[in-house]
């Protein structure tokens, strides 16, 4: 004699709708608000994509071997699911909404995989290329409050690839830092370096976000930039990147990191004396860009406090 099937429960025998449902259920006792809201969403999200693709279980497999594979290229060298956000836009939409910068203020764009701390610290006026391959490049200007105030002693980080579109960090066994360093603004705000014209390059495209571009028909460049990065007391630190005016790329930027206001024109001048005095014997250029901080975000107000715990029930009397 067979058993007769257990009565249906909340989380059984469910058609697709109420197994939705019944999900988001399951998180309505999470005791953080924050984490429950943002699980629900997600469930609601993926189950609605799920219910618009219907993907075979070959596609989820694949889906599945995907991400696996997106997990064991990454290590402490190589980030992919950074990249995928990337490439999928989402990590410039994280900007957008932590960096709704007031007017006037330089917008932010991806920080990007290359950025090494604690790199060489140099002078004002300095050359940072240290041997990388590329055309000589003066870049300078000044970092400034959005009140036009000049931010003198303010930290700034830069970094860039070479004229073959790499990075120092890209080179086995390069053992220096080439086209990147710290430097700290002159009391009247003003930063200058020499470097090298920075080149458009390909993003890491050898993994798992390499197949996705390929399966999208996309391409993996860069438009060519210098990164920065900017800190001084009192104001929101800054990354972004100064794009070179006129570079083919723009409009095709692999991680939609470009935004109009970040480009500039890269000046070429003809052998002779820069502006800063030294000679060059062959073409150089020259790039100016001024770094506007936004005000330091107000301190986050404090969390919403827990519901108040039950009272503690009364002290009964024992009844005899
Ligand atoms: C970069 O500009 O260095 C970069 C940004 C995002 C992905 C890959 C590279
Ligand atoms: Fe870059």
């Amino acid at each position: 004699m067979s058993t007769p099937p257990p009565p249906a429960g909340p989380t059984r025998n469910l058609s697709d709708d109420a197994l939705t449902r019944a999900v988001l259920a399951s998180f309505d006792g999470a005791p953080s608000p924050r984490f429950r809201t943002v699980a629900q969403s997600l469930v609601r999200h993926l189950h609605a994509f799920v219910a618009e693709i219907e993907p075979t279980e070959e596609e989820w497999a694949t889906a599945i071997d995907f991400l696996t594979r997106t997990g064991h290229i990454t290590d402490e060298r190589r980030q992919e699911f950074i990249l995928l956000s990337d490439v999928l836009g989402v990590s410039m939409l994280v900007i957008g909404i932590n960096h709704r910068v007031p007017d006037g203020a330089t917008e932010s764009t991806v920080f990007g995989p290359f950025f090494v701390a604690g790199a060489p610290v140099v002078r004002n006026g300095d050359d940072i290329a240290n041997g990388a391959p590329g055309a000589p490049c003066l870049m300078a200007g000044r970092v400034l409050s959005v009140d036009g105030t000049p931010l003198g002693g303010a930290l700034i980080d830069v970094w860039q690839a070479d004229e073959a579109g790499f990075y120092d960090v890209q080179y086995a066994d390069l053992g220096a830092a080439r086209g990147r360093a710290q430097l700290r603004t002159d009391p009247d705000g003003r930063f200058s370096f020499w470097s090298v014209l920075p080149t458009a390059y390909p993003i890491p495209a050898d993994g798992p976000v390499g197949e996705l571009l390929a399966a999208a028909g996309r391409g993996p460049m860069r438009p060519a930039h210098v990164h920065f990065m900017v800190s001084a007391p009192g104001h929101a630190t800054l990354i972004t990147h100064v794009f070179v005016a006129g570079d083919e790329h723009l409009d095709g930027d692999a991680v939609f990191g470009v935004k109009a206001s970040l480009i500039a024109p890269f000046e070429r001048h003809q052998p002779g004396t820069a502006p800063d005095g030294r000679t060059l014997a062959e073409p150089y250029y020259t790039m100016h860009y001024d770094l506007v901080l936004a005000p330091a975000p107000d301190p986050a107000p404090d969390p919403a406090p827990d519901p108040a715990p039950a009272p503690a029930p009364a002290p009964q009397e024992k009844t005899p």
